[in-house]
């Protein structure tokens, strides 16, 4: 891992949470509740790993990071409205988010959905709102919309839920989920930069973001089984609680721990053809594999 990697990430998202506030300022609503509850859990923290991948990867591509701050606000919203939901009794039915209780535990679950959808909203209002500044901004848009939606967050979310208790699962199955559930909005955060930079190393960051997003969520299910509450800020064991099926489920945890290293080794590969300064985007492979929360 490169040395000033904390320093960097801390930067990225530093910056990112700056800016974020500009635009969680102006939302003011009617009842006031709508957007507190919104505001809450975009406010709890969490780690911004989206909007930092897309800063790095704008960095690496020179793209100005004024130009991807409102992406990365929308992918934020959209994560953590996606987050809210998945939160909710009939989901997965968890109390505790980014080290708080759920948004439903405070606000109750009608307000839960309307925050959650707030969220969703307020993400497509930003990305409209970029297409007036050109055919790379429209592209980038709809990049995180389809992402987003029915062939890429829903679809991966509604695929967990209905496989959940199902023994006869099988590796495809778990792949259709991480692919959609977790990876497709890794994916666009990798993705939306080159877009913007009219399509520079596009296949390459794909497939980057791809396999970080299948690392990615093959580390939360084992922090699922592994993890400390304190650090990981949501509660543990509750994937088996639920039926879900994971990696842990199918593999068993020994052998998710060395997939872990097999899928840091694709990721490092492609970046191996990226003839830009991507130094981060390798520690940030390191940080995925061995994070703690
Ligand atoms: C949690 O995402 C949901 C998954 C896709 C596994 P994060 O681990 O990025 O959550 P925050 O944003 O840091 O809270
Ligand atoms: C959720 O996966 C992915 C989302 C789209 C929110 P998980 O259900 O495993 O995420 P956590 O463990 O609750 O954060
Ligand atoms: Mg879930
Ligand atoms: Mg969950
Ligand atoms: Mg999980």
């Amino acid at each position: 891992m490169i040395v000033d990697f904390d320093k960097k990430y801390s930067e990225y998202a530093q910056y990112f949470e700056g800016e974020l506030k500009v635009w969680l300022d102006e939302i003011s609503t009617t009842p006031a509740l709508l957007g507190e509850s919104m505001k809450y859990s975009v406010t709890l923290g969490g780690k911004r790993i989206r909007p930092v991948i897309m800063y790095a990867v704008g960095d690496a591509l020179g793209i100005d990071r004024k130009v991807i701050t409102p992406f990365a606000v929308a992918m934020e919203f959209i994560h953590t409205y996606s987050l809210i939901h998945d939160d909710l009794p009939e989901m997965d039915n968890d109390d505790f988010r980014r080290g708080k209780p759920s948004n439903h535990k405070v606000y109750g679950t009608g307000n839960a959905v309307l925050a959650g959808d707030g969220l969703l909203n307020t993400a497509y209002s930003i990305l409209f709102g970029e297409c007036f500044k050109g055919n790379e901004h429209i592209s980038a848009a709809k990049f995180i919309c389809d992402a987003a939606g029915i062939y890429g967050m829903i679809a991966g979310q509604s695929a967990d839920l209905s496989h959940e208790g199902d023994k006869a699962a099988d590796e495809d199955t778990l792949n259709y989920i991480y692919e959609n559930k977790t990876a497709k909005l890794i994916i666009a955060s990798a993705t939306v930069p080159s877009v913007l930079a009219g399509g520079k190393y596009y296949s390459e960051l794909k497939e980057f973001g791809r396999r970080l997003g299948f690392l990615f969520q093959l580390t939360d299910d084992i922090l699922d089984v592994c993890g400390d509450f304190s650090l990981l800020g949501k509660s543990t064991g509750k994937d088996k609680d639920e039926g879900k099926l994971t990696a842990v489920s199918l593999y068993g945890l020994d052998a998710s721990k060395v997939k872990t290293d097999l899928l840091g080794d694709d990721c490092y590969r492609i970046l191996d053809g990226i003839e830009c300064n991507v130094s981060f985007l390798y520690g940030l492979v390191d940080f995925v594999k061995s994070r703690l929360k």
